[in-house]
């Protein structure tokens, strides 16, 4: 190559978009923001250049040795965001007393992370993030899921060409408790677990040591990834294992937004990031050719580390990269057409099935969907509608269910007329 058309590659790592490379890119932004929108999330922005101290103070051991640091000309320390979660972290700490929670924020955050190129990792990227912060049930972890499932449909991919690994960080460190593995090595275990298929067990084994586990622990440590059920998880912490219970809550729950067969407990998945301190996520191609499609999971302490009270959230981060390849793989698609916006809350939880039922029927139909997470008075639902401008609201209570019928509220012209759920 000489030296002047050389010049005409971006930096390594860095990608360009030509207006034909910009189809496929708008297919997947368009889904994204299409599924945010159904789901009822707000979108936010940040900026690409954050604090170096705030990424390095949140971010997970691996992708704070990927950051592209720099000083500006005053001297301050800088960086590209390699992620869009310690952002998120400073800007609702800022107005924590302001902001109506639980919130469900959504964005397409650019992401900058040097690190090693291989198949489906660049050196940038564009990560759609979906977060729920100040839910404490796993309704927030189904409705993040309920989100990245529709993007993935809207996309054109089938129930059958993906498959969502979920495990909980809290069930695992319970195992490690059980394996008399001190509470102060269980970052790095989730670290060096994280690492195997990337890494073989021997190198594995050595990170662990390095920590200061002896052999038996190790040997445990990595014993633990021989559960491949919960069934089984059940017998080494017993059945009324709090974070076991969470998982099984989180899929009964799929079950009634209709898509639990994608979902499949894998106690091998514990993600990278340091923050996570229960349920976690990931995605893939059912033939898992491709790297992760999405990841996620629960933080409990991101809010207060930045200063803010404490308060646990849910959130996930699906790239651009990978979903790129898969869909190179598949035949072309084009994304469905934007949905119309329906709230739908229940009074009590004894409602909450038939609720997330309706939900999934009419997001099921195309319609954007908001549904609330936990069971609250028509009043607050009633606002919380008008207040993000839904053109519709279902607010189901006990009479509505006994009688296998809805109402459905326009709010513009406060009209209600019933519907057999059936029917919807
Ligand atoms: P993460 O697993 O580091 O999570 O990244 C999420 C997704 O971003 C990955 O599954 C992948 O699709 C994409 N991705 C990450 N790094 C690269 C790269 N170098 N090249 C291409 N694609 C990449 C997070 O970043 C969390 N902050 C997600 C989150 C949001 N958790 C809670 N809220």
């Amino acid at each position: 190559m000489s030296e002047r058309s050389m010049s005409y590659q971006p930096p390594r790592g860095m990608r360009d978009f030509y207006p034909e490379d910009m189809a496929l890119r708008d297919a997947i932004f368009d889904a994204w923001i299409a599924a945010s929108r159904q789901h009822g999330f707000a979108r936010y922005d940040s900026c690409v250049v954050e604090s170096l101290a705030l990424l390095k103070r949140k971010g997970g051991e691996e992708i704070v040795d990927q950051i592209y640091a720099f000083k500006d000309k005053s001297g301050r320390d800088l960086a590209l965001r390699p992620e869009m979660t310690p952002s998120l972290a400073r800007m609702i700490a800022a107005r924590q007393n302001g902001l109506t929670f639980p919130l469900k924020w959504s964005t397409i955050a650019q992401c900058f992370r040097y690190e090693r190129m291989t198949k489906g990792r660049r050196r940038e990227h564009y990560q759609w993030n979906l977060d729920v912060v100040g839910e404490d049930s796993v309704a927030a972890e189904a409705e993040v899921l309920s989100a990245a499932v529709s993007a993935l449909k809207l996309m054109g991919l089938k129930r059958t060409d993906f498959k969502i690994l979920v495990n909980n960080r809290a069930l695992v460190a319970d195992m490690l408790e059980q394996a008399n593995i001190e509470h102060q090595h269980h970052a790095s275990v989730f670290l060096a677990l994280d690492k195997r298929g990337k890494l073989d067990d021997d190198k594995v084994a050595e990170l662990l040591e390095a920590d200061g586990l002896d052999k038996k622990a190790i040997s445990a440590a990595l014993g633990i990834t021989g559960v491949n059920s919960l069934d089984g998880a059940a017998q080494v912490v017993g059945q009324t294992n709090s974070a076991l219970t969470r998982l099984r809550d989180l899929l009964e729950l799929c079950r009634h937004y209709g898509f639990e067969d994608a979902i499949q407990f894998d106690i091998s998945v514990v993600r990278g990031l340091d923050y996570y301190t229960g349920i976690v996520f990931e995605a893939f191609d059912a033939q898992r050719q491709f790297r992760a499609i999405f990841g996620g999971g629960r933080y409990d302490n991101l809010l207060a580390n930045v200063g803010g009270k404490p308060m646990s959230g849910v959130g996930m981060g699906f790239g651009d990269v990978v979903i790129a390849e898969v869909l190179a793989a598949m035949p072309p698609v084009h994304p469905d057409p934007e949905p119309l916006g329906t709230a739908v809350g229940f009074l009590e939880e004894a409602q909450r099935s038939t609720a997330t039922s309706v939900a999934a029927t009419l997001r099921s139909r195309g319609q954007n969907v908001d549904l609330a997470l936990q069971p609250q008075k028509a009043k607050p639902f009633f606002s919380r509608a008008a207040k993000n401008r839904r053109a519709e609201a279902i607010f189901i209570g006990p009479d509505d269910v006994a009688k296998h019928k809805v109402r459905v509220k326009d709010l513009a012209t406060r009209q209600e007329r019933e519907a057999e759920i059936d029917d919807l």
